[in-house]
């Protein structure tokens, strides 16, 4: 491996001198891909502008008229569900003079209303009305074509429920994309005995103080449960032993969290292309009549061989690179919003799988309070570390992040590699190596 020092304009960052093909090694990665605002500028056009970007999942918008917004990119969005059912996500934006239509997080109504000069849209997109229409006699306007609306994005997919768009027509479509990274998708919408999940009210939001890729980065990263949350792990292993429980949930996840350094080492971890991974569950299944009652109801719907290999497979993380986190096992969704280069969003949503036992719903969101929430202590922990990392990285006179990790073993599985063992940076170096990609495709 190369050990050359970069040049003073890489280290610093000039504008014409951004090298974005020399940022990323095979074991080792700049620190301005992380903390450069010139660069999180490009990953907006160049990852989050071509690449699929989660929207939201179908049942945040269940009935004809109900509208959620969020962000691809840069760009303001917001999904619909369409009269005949349809869904679909337009850009957030009045064609007039480019208001934002909806700025509440999600709502119910016949039209989208633009409050400026009440131009108003169907669910669809269409321009439904503009008022004082004469106005635009003899112009190069037409009030009258519906055409004329809100646009929608080009390219938008409903995959089993999980809707994706892109800002861009060309490109794979979703499947092809997401290949392999896919798995952790279909595990948890395979494991509700109905074949099909819901969210669970509204989702939890918080914001990270540092560069979204190092959250990504820690959540292929067994080896810092045991330092990062050795204190809440304890915390939660006393309060398990002092009261009685009915399902812990989360809090046995966290207790399984102070182990030695190395006790991750058995969950597998799993590279795909494209920057997606997933690391196995290592939480044990739920136990119970309740347990025992879900097991008989997957095994009548899809016989014993059929609900072995469902319930068989299992994740504790899933992630589509670069916007959706699934945690099969915890029956929750974490979707990364960037800010800005030191700010993240993360929304937080707890799946219902529809069949399933009511205690399931209940053993979900007490994981999502425990681990996820704004107030939880396991996600305060990682958010420290986080800052921490982020605030290193912006001296410049060190400039490399090290992925040595078990490097040089890992184990090819098709198109995926898997990690030597459950503590390899495969995951990570893969993810760098895949924004390379990204960003220096032009
Ligand atoms: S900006 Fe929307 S109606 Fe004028
Ligand atoms: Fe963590």
């Amino acid at each position: 491996m190369s050990t050359t020092t970069l040049d003073l304009s890489l280290r610093h960052g000039a504008a014409a001198d951004l090298d974005l093909g020399r940022m990323v090694e095979a074991e080792r990665v700049h620190r301005r891909v992380f903390v450069d605002p010139e660069v999180f500028e490009l990953e907006m056009d160049r990852i989050f502008g071509r690449s699929w970007v989660y929207v939201g999942h179908e049942s945040q918008v269940p009935n004809a008229g109900d509208y959620f917004t969020t962000q691809v990119g840069r760009q303001p969005v917001v999904m619909t569900r369409h009269a005949d059912g349809a869904i679909h996500v337009l850009e957030n934006r009045c064609p007039h003079k480019g208001a934002i239509v909806c700025p509440e997080r999600s709502g119910h109504t016949k039209r989208l209303v633009c409050m400026y000069h009440g131009w108003s849209f169907e669910a669809d997109g269409s321009l439904a009305g503009v008022p004082v229409r004469s106005g635009y006699d003899n112009t190069c306007f037409d009030p009258t074509n519906r055409a004329n609306g809100m646009r929608r994005l080009p390219r938008v997919e409903n995959y089993r429920g999980f809707v994706f768009a892109s800002l861009v027509a060309d490109g794979p479509d979703l499947k092809t994309w997401a290949g392999e990274g896919m798995r952790g998708f279909d595990s948890v919408v395979d494991r509700a005995p109905e074949g099909r999940i819901e969210v669970i009210g509204d989702c939890f939001r918080t914001v990270q103080n540092s560069n979204w890729k190092i959250f990504i980065d820690n959540m292929s990263d067994g080896m810092h449960t045991s330092f990062v949350h050795y204190q809440t792990a304890r915390a939660a292993k006393r309060t398990l032993e002092k009261f009685k429980i009915e399902h812990p949930g989360g809090l046995q996840v966290a207790t399984l969290l102070a182990g030695a350094p190395d006790q991750m080492a058995k969950t597998d971890l799993v590279a795909h292309p494209n920057g997606h991974f997933d690391m196995a569950a290592f939480a044990p299944e739920p136990k119970g009549l309740d347990a025992e009652k879900y097991k008989a109801e997957m095994i009548a719907r899809h016989g014993e061989t059929g609900a072995q290999a469902i319930l068989g497979k299992n994740f504790h993380n899933a992630m589509l690179f670069p916007t959706a986190l699934m945690q099969p096992s915890l029956q929750q969704l974490r979707v990364i919003r960037p800010l800005a280069v030191d700010k993240t969003l993360l929304e937080i949503w707890v799946f219902r799988l529809k069949g399933a036992p009511d205690s399931f719903t209940s053993r979900a969101i007490t994981a999502a309070n425990i681990g996820n929430s704004p107030s939880n202590l396991v996600a305060a922990d990682d958010f420290e570390a986080y800052y921490r990392v982020h605030a290193g990285l912006k001296g410049p006179e060190s400039e490399w992040v090290r992925l040595s990790r078990e490097a040089n073993r890992d184990i090819a599985v098709g198109s995926s590699l898997k990690g030597s063992s459950g503590n390899s940076e495969v995951c990570m170096r893969n993810m760098y190596q895949a924004w390379s990609q990204y960003m220096t495709v032009r």
